[in-house]
């Protein structure tokens, strides 16, 4: 039987729920919170670093972006900050509106709100003719959505002051975001939106290529994560419905795909994966790039 055209899970109402999904499923905050409380103090010790107390934030989600600013804070305690958040979805947004506004505290930073994405953040910077440096910019797991990721990493660069430092974490090019794009790759690319053929897709290679040929100074770390995915092997199951939607990308991959290529993608998927106390785990691993201002 042949499938139906998918449509690109991004652009729907199902995105959030998805991505909620995956969230609960895999180690990635995990490690990430790890790597946020393990080793970014030490990135964050140089005294220098902050003198202004301007950070941005692209994308926001919740305790992750959170925990960047506390460790911002106990680094640089007397310091207010500025923080101006730059994210394209309302709903995301209004959520991490709300969560901050409950957080006693985050007393010591002042939010600026920007419902945009990077490319319409950039216009208004230029249009406004900001001067203004930053300390700290990160972009956790937001690198794949944004039109021309090279151009958006030049210009937040860019905006980098004197010491100051860009944090960028992503999927490895078999890591989180990568397995789905390997998926996909095998099995979507014909139908799916242009934006999500993986020839498009940013990865960790090309980023450290660019950084290299501008000579800009940079560090790299692995983290280790991986995926329980055993929901999905449960035909029906709505979380398996919704982690499947996210891996593929694609909304209602199940209502679209043909029998045979759910099929093959449950075993594409197994194939990633290994089975520890009855789970199915997939494996998975993100870098996070640390990128210095060219002083
Ligand atoms: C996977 S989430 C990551 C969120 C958060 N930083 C984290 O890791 O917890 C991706 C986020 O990127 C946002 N996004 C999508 N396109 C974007 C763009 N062009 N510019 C900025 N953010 C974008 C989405 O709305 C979503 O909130």
């Amino acid at each position: 039987m042949a499938s139906t055209p998918g449509v690109p899970l991004y652009d729907t109402d199902r995105y959030p729920q998805s991505l909620k999904a995956y969230l609960d499923h895999c180690e990635k905050d995990q490690c990430t919170s790890d790597f946020i409380s393990r080793t970014l103090p030490d990135i964050l010790a140089n005294p220098c670093l902050f003198p202004f107390g301007y950070s941005v934030m692209i994308a926001c989600l919740g305790n992750i972006d959170r925990e960047i600013l506390a460790q911002l804070h106990l680094k640089h305690p007397g310091v207010l900050v500025d923080n101006e958040v730059v994210e394209p979805s309302s709903q995301q947004l209004q959520k991490y509106r709300e969560l901050v506004s409950q957080e006693p505290n985050l007393d010591f930073v002042n939010f600026t709100w920007n419902e945009m994405t990077t490319t319409e953040f950039e216009e208004h910077w230029r249009q406004k003719n900001i001067t203004k440096k930053a300390d700290f910019i990160h972009m956790v797991q937001v690198l794949y959505y944004v039109e021309d990721a090279e151009a958006t990493i030049s210009f937040f660069h860019s905006l980098l002051n004197k010491n100051g430092k860009l944090l960028i974490i992503i999927g490895a090019e078999n890591g989180w975001m990568g397995l789905p794009i390997f998926i996909i790759s095998k099995t979507f690319q014909h139908q799916l939106d242009a934006k999500w053929h993986p020839s498009k897709t940013v990865s960790p290679a090309v980023i450290k290529s660019l950084l290299n040929a501008r000579g800009i100074p940079f560090k790299t770390y692995k983290l280790q994560s991986r995926v329980n995915v055993t929901p999905c092997f449960t035909e029906g199951d709505g979380t398996g419905e919704l982690l499947l939607d996210f891996l593929t990308h694609v909304q209602g991959f199940s209502e679209m795909a043909s029998p045979e290529l759910r099929q093959e993608v449950l075993t594409v998927l197994r194939g990633c994966s290994v089975v520890q106390n009855g789970r199915v785990m997939a494996n998975d691993y993100i870098n996070a790039i640390v990128i210095n201002s060219l002083d």
